[in-house]
Parts: structure tokens; C-alpha cells; sequence
């Protein structure tokens, strides 16, 4: 095809050469019959001038031919092989237009349509891209199936969560994959149905869970026809974990409030049925009563506190402060328990630490482990506090020589209400909130708490704050 044209153009000048001589030939044949009388001599001549005539004019007639025709034939050709390699995907190739002899119209068509369909694939190529972007950044595992239950389309995320390889799934059913049995009785109950299907999952792996938010919802194309299903997973073990907390915080708070209430409103009925006439009963009742009213007054301060600091308008009074003086002033608050208990204090500290700080909340920090410090500790023991300057932040321990904790106790001690001991911890006072409020507080400070301990030994916490905030 593609050299018709040329081929054709030779063929045409061939012809009407043939045609220019035969017409010659016959001409020539014609002459003599109106000149009989003229001598062979001379006829000789004409027939040889009438010849070199003839293949002249056959010379100049073919290249005639051949140029007319080659000026429609060549672009002709050049269109035809431009259309042929548009066909084979090459949408950035062009044909001239600018050289007078071409058809320019059929030449200009032909690179209009190269380049609309150049601008429609480089378009396609981008929303391509632009999907698969979105379905490999969004986050949640996303796995798609044809109509007839066979896995199409697969993202990271998924192959991560569950181990497999996009390779893998590509292809197979929903019910050969090995996906957890919830969520392969969702995807059924989406084919079968055709409906929205929605479900929390919830995933061992090893002991360890994680939940799963899936989705699971049938694809319908344009014209209303059904194209599969798509199943969307995302992580909610956070979420599920936040209520969890939720969840044991209200019941901890209830049973706090609980049991001094019991027990002031048991003192109390025990007291107007007949107690408060004997005075010493009474007193006794009365203090404990008291007691009782203290603890609940300091639990409901400390919860106050810590709502507080949760609330995002909650912010520290910052100036600069020496730090001698925040451990001093804590010192003073807890100076009576620390008598009561005949404990040694030890302070190592440079005379001038000043660190830009909110002095009110930094003594609240210092009172709240000094009071550990001494609550679960031994009489007579030693309470060391030791300040260190380092280039951006000051490090200050508080080292006791009391009970110790546990180490698979440790991570836990942050968390509100959490007690090693209960018992003991409520005989002291604790509500268990003091070192969640600590951990809040040094936060707010852009620090950070540490905690080493040995049962027996005992217990050294060590908070590192910045010098400037
Ligand atoms: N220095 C320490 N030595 C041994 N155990 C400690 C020490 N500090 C804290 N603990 C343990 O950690 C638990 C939590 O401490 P936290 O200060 O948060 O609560 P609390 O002391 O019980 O009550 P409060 O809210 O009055 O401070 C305590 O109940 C105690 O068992
Ligand atoms: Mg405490």
C-alpha cells in the first residue's frame, strides 16, 4: 500500500508515453499518403527527424507525467505512513504541512488527529496516575473484585495488613485468598445482595489484635450495569482502644467516688442509729469521716486538674524560674510527711538553675514525687534530688531507697487510676492519679519522665526538661 502511489504515477507516465508515440506512429503513417510525390531521399529524412521527434516528446511527456503525478502521490504516501505508525500508538509523530506541493488539508487532519489523541492518552495517563496514587496514599486497604469474584485491583496497604502479594491475588476468588472468615462472609453477603455491607473486625495475629472498620460496597458502572465489588479495610484499633479507655476511665472514676461515699454514708447511719451518743465512737467516726471527705476532695481536685490539662486551651504560665527555689518550695509542702517518717533529704544542686518554666506547675510535678518518694518508702530512708545542667535541658532525679516497682509494672504507672498496690496505695491517700499528672505536665514542658526501679532497692524517676521553651 504504501507505495501505490508512486508505483501508479510511473505506470501513468508510461502509459501516455505509449499513447504520445502511438499517436506519433500513426501520424507518421498518415504523412507519406499527402506527399507521394516527394523523393525517398527525403522521406528517408522525415521518418528519421518524424522518430528522434517521437522519443523526445515520449522523454518529455514521461517526465511530465511523472512529476504531476509524484506532486499528488508523494504526501499521499508521507500521510499514509504518519496515519499507519498513529495507528501502532505513536501519537507524536507529524506529517509536513508547510511544503507547498503536499495536500496540506489531508496532511493537516491527519496531525490534528495525532495530536487530540496525544492530548487524550497524556490526560488518560494522568487520571491513571492520579488513581493510583489515591488508592495506594489513602490509607486503608482497598481490594477490588470483578463480576465474577475474582480479585482485579489490590493496594499496598492491603498486601501489608494481611502478608500477601498484589501477585498472588491478582486473579483468584474471594474464598480462595484465606481472608479472615468475617470478612469473607461480608464479601459474600455483598454479591449476593448487591448491597452495602459494613462490619468492625476484629484480627488475631499472634495473640495480637487489631480491629478492622470493613466495607464493603458493589460497583456499578455508567449505565447502571454491575462491575464487581470494592472492599474498603481501614485500621480502627486506636479508635477501639481510645473507647476501651474511655470505657475502664468512667469505671474507675465510679468506683473511686464508690467507696469513700460507702463508707462515709455507712459511718454516718451507724452514727444516728445510736453511735453519736457515746463520744469516743463518735470521734472516731467523725475522723474518719473527715478522712474520707479529704480523699474524695482530692480526687475530684485531681480529676478537675487533668480534665484541665486535656482541654486544648490549657496552656503554662511560662517565666524564668530558678530551680532551686520550684524544689524548695516542694520541699517545704512535703517537709511534714517527710518528718513523720524520719527520712533524710539529700539535695544536689548548682546554686543557679534558672530554666524558662511555669513555677507553680513544676512545684505540683516535685511535690507529686517527693510525696511518692516518701509514701513508699521506708521510715528513716534516704530521699535524693539531684539536678544536672546539660547543654539544652536540665535533668532532675528523684531517687528513693523505698519498696521498688515491679518491672513489668513500669510502663503502666503513667496511666490514671493505675496502683501497684491498691491497698496500700488508698491507706497513703493515692488516688493513683499523681504520675499521670506528672506525665502531663513535663509533656507541657516539651520534656520527658523516666523511671528505673529495683524491687527492695528502690525507685530513681528522672525528668529532662528544655533549658528555653
Ligand atoms: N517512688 C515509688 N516507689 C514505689 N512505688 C511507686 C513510687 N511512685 C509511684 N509508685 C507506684 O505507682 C503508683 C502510681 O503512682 P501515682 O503517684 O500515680 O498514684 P498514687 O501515689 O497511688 O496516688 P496519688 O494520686 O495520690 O499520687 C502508686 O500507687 C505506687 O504503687
Ligand atoms: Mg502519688
Amino acid at each position: 500500500m504504501k507505495d501505490l502511489y508512486s508505483r501508479l504515477a510511473i505506470a501513468c507516465a508510461v502509459l501516455l508515453s505509449v499513447l504520445l508515440t502511438g499517436l506519433g506512429i500513426v501520424l507518421g503513417q498518415f504523412f507519406p499518403l499527402f506527399a507521394r510525390d516527394v523523393a525517398i531521399d527525403l522521406q528517408r529524412q522525415y521518418w528519421v527527424y518524424l522518430i528522434i521527434t517521437l522519443i523526445i516528446a515520449f522523454v518529455i511527456s514521461l517526465l511530465i507525467a511523472m512529476r504531476m503525478m509524484m506532486q499528488y502521490a508523494r504526501p499521499v504516501d508521507e500521510v499514509t505512513r504518519v496515519a499507519v505508525q498513529i495507528a501502532q500508538g505513536d501519537y507524536l509523530i507529524r506529517t509536513k504541512t508547510d511544503e507547498p506541493e503536499y495536500d496540506n488539508e489531508l496532511a493537516i487532519a491527519v496531525n490534528k488527529i495525532a495530536s487530540n489523541l496525544q492530548e487524550m492518552s497524556t490526560l488518560r495517563t494522568m487520571e491513571q496516575e492520579r488513581l493510583k496514587t489515591l488508592i495506594e496514599s489513602m490509607g486503608s486497604g482497598l481490594l477490588m473484585f470483578g463480576r465474577e469474584g475474582a480479585v482485579n485491583l489490590v493496594n499496598g496497604v492491603f498486601e501489608k495488613t494481611f502478608g500477601f502479594s498484589k501477585e498472588e491475588l491478582i486473579g483468584r476468588t474471594y474464598k480462595t485468598i484465606g481472608l479472615p472468615a468475617d470478612i469473607e462472609n461480608l464479601i459474600e453477603a455483598v454479591f449476593m445482595t448487591e448491597q452495602v455491607h459494613e462490619k468492625q473486625v476484629r484480627l488475631d495475629a499472634g495473640g495480637l489484635f487489631s480491629y478492622m472498620g470493613v466495607y464493603g460496597a458493589p460497583v456499578i458502572g455508567h449505565h447502571g450495569n454491575w462491575l464487581g465489588i470494592v472492599v474498603v479495610m481501614h485500621d480502627i484499633t486506636k479508635l477501639i482502644k481510645l473507647e476501651e479507655v474511655r470505657k475502664d476511665f468512667v469505671a474507675n472514676v465510679s468506683h473511686e467516688l464508690r467507696t469513700p461515699i460507702t463508707s462515709i454514708k455507712g459511718f454516718t447511719e451507724t452514727l444516728l442509729d445510736g453511735a453519736m451518743n457515746e463520744p469516743v465512737i463518735m470521734k472516731e467516726f467523725l475522723e474518719i469521716i473527715q478522712k474520707e471527705s479529704d480523699r474524695l476532695h482530692l480526687l475530684i481536685d485531681d480529676l478537675l486538674e487533668l480534665s484541665a490539662m486535656e482541654r486544648e486551651s490549657f496552656s503554662l504560665q511560662f517565666s524564668q524560674i530558678n530551680l532551686k527555689e520550684v524544689i524548695n518550695d516542694a520541699m517545704t509542702i512535703v517537709s511534714g510527711n517527710l518528718e513523720r517518717k524520719k527520712m533524710n533529704f539529700v539535695l544536689d544542686i548548682p546554686d543557679q538553675i534558672i530554666i524558662e518554666g511555669d513555677a507553680g506547675r513544676l512545684i505540683q510535678v516535685m511535690v507529686n514525687l517527693l510525696s511518692n518518694a516518701i509514701n513508699y518508702s521506708k521510715e528513716q530512708t534516704k530521699i535524693t534530688v539531684s539536678v544536672k545542667m546539660m547543654a539544652h535541658d536540665v535533668l532532675i532525679k528523684v531517687q528513693d531507697e523505698g519498696i521498688g516497682i515491679e518491672q513489668s509494672e513500669l510502663t503502666r504507672l503513667f496511666e490514671r487510676f493505675y496502683r501497684v498496690d491498691r491497698a496500700r496505695s488508698r491507706e497513703s491517700g493515692g488516688t493513683g492519679l499523681g504520675l499521670a499528672i506528672v506525665k502531663h505536665l513535663v509533656e507541657a514542658h516539651s520534656g520527658t519522665v523516666e523511671l528505673e526501679s529495683t524491687i527492695g532497692i528502690g525507685t530513681t524517676i528522672s525528668i529532662q526538661v528544655p533549658l528555653r521553651q
